[in-house]
């Protein structure tokens, strides 16, 4: 006999499970294995919450459908969120390219979606031990506290994210339970994620390590200019996380090192006014002096300044400008920031997140096939989403 039963449960105390219990009414009751909501949110934008991003528009979204997000995201922008964090008077800055962070700590961010769950229920360290769907309702079977219980309701909420940080909890529950009920899952592999090298190339990146320098990386026509971190498992940064989204094994990452100059006319320029020097004591004042000492090794560039050609100057300038990579792998689920791929969306309306196929259950948040660059999108779709789910239900 079913214990209790709830208008609507939600499968996870995450940003998008917690956003949609503020949203749906009374009768809420939002489950989570862990021992604190929003854990995610807790460790993000090196605890201070990356929340949004004020550029956010379905072109900074990953998805087999890219017109999928555009419903939610335009029912729900960054400036709404930005009302709420007034609301809840979080002090905010910008830090760059539209990124939004807390002043002083992401714990704002968890404190207020908490107080915007109002009395939504809030069970923790309760797991799913299965879930079935007969006469109209949906039937979970939990156990809560070393007790098993079943509880009914009129809709599920799939908000458990995707298989990102396992340690931190994540499973892939939901991917589960919408293929049970007949949905498609894509493949799904980590995103915004470092990407390691062979022995040889691990060795040369771990002698650099800690060293970052502004970058405009290439992959399979998308391409991000921000700064690469060399490391000792291999490459990381913002460029390298956006860049890992859209390489696949095989693939070579093309590395423009000081996108914002032209690197000719300045070895040229330097070349006339202090050709005496050394060509890898000028590079140094375009890159970081151990990735030039490096880079003059490894591309065998001797001799002073002055003694280059312009055939020679310019060779060098491309290979600046085409520094070419081949990582072999990533570092996986351990430290991806996100798991790209997830439910498909085919068969999810984009305006209430609802299946089109067992109604009264919805996908949300990172477990959906919607997937946002670094920077403040991938909150700013679990708000969103989550915001469209709660308020149809
Ligand atoms: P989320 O993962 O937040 O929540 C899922 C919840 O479900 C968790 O509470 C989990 O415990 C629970 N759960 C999982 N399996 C369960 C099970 N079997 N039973 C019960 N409960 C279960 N994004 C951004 O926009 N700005 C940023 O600054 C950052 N920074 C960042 C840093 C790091 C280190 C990581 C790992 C990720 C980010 N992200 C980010 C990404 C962002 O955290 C992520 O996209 C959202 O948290 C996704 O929200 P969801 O609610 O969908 O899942």
């Amino acid at each position: 006999m079913p214990d209790t039963h709830f208008k609507s449960l939600i499968l996870g105390a995450g940003a998008a499970g917690m956003m949609c219990a503020a949203h749906s009414g009374p009768g809420t009751l939002v489950i989570d294995h862990a021992k604190a909501p929003g854990e995610k949110i807790r460790i993000s934008g090196g605890g201070r919450c990356n929340f949004t991003n004020l550029h956010t528009g379905s072109g900074n979204f990953l998805s087999e459908n890219p017109h999928f997000a555009k419903s939610a995201l335009s029912r729900y922008t960054p400036w709404d969120f930005l009302d709420l964090v007034a609301r809840h008077a979080i002090p905010w800055h910008e830090k760059t390219l539209g990124q939004l962070f807390c002043d002083r700590s992401a714990k704002d961010i968890i404190a207020m979606l908490r107080a915007e769950m109002g009395g939504a229920g809030l069970w923790l360290q309760t797991s799913v031990e299965d879930i079935a769907h007969r006469d109209g309702r949906f039937h979970a079977t939990l156990t809560r506290e070393g007790a098993r219980m079943t509880v009914t309701a009129d809709h599920l909420v799939l908000a458990t994210g995707g298989k990102s940080i396992p340690k931190m909890g994540a499973t892939g529950l939901a991917y589960r339970i919408a293929e049970q009920f007949g949905h498609r899952v894509t493949e799904t592999r980590p995103a915004l994620v470092p990407l390691t090298f062979d022995e040889a190339q691990k060795t040369v990146f771990a002698a650099l390590a800690g060293t970052a320098v502004d970058t405009r990386v290439t992959c399979n026509g998308a391409a991000f200019d921000e700064a690469m971190l060399f490391t000792h498992r291999g490459l990381s940064g913002p460029a390298i996380l956006q860049i890992s989204s859209f390489w696949r094994e095989g693939d070579q990452l093309s590395v423009r090192l000081r996108p914002e100059l032209d690197l000719y006319d300045q070895l040229r320029a330097r070349r006339t006014v202090g050709g005496g020097k050394a060509t890898a004591t000028v590079l140094a004042d375009l890159v970081p002096r151990a990735l030039a000492r490096h880079l003059a090794e490894a591309w065998g560039v001797t001799g002073n300044l002055a003694d280059q050609s312009d055939v020679s100057l310019r060779d060098l300038a491309r290979r600046l400008s085409d520094w070419q990579l081949t990582p072999t792998s990533s570092e996986g689920y351990r430290t991806a920031e996100v798991t790209l791929g997830g439910v498909a969306t085919d068969k999810i309306n984009s305006r209430t997140m609802e299946s089109q196929i067992l109604p009264g259950l919805h996908v949300i948040g990172e477990a959906l096939d919607v997937t946002g660059w670094l920077g403040g999108y991938n909150f700013q779709w679990a708000w969103a989403s989550g915001v469209a789910a709660g308020r149809a239900i």
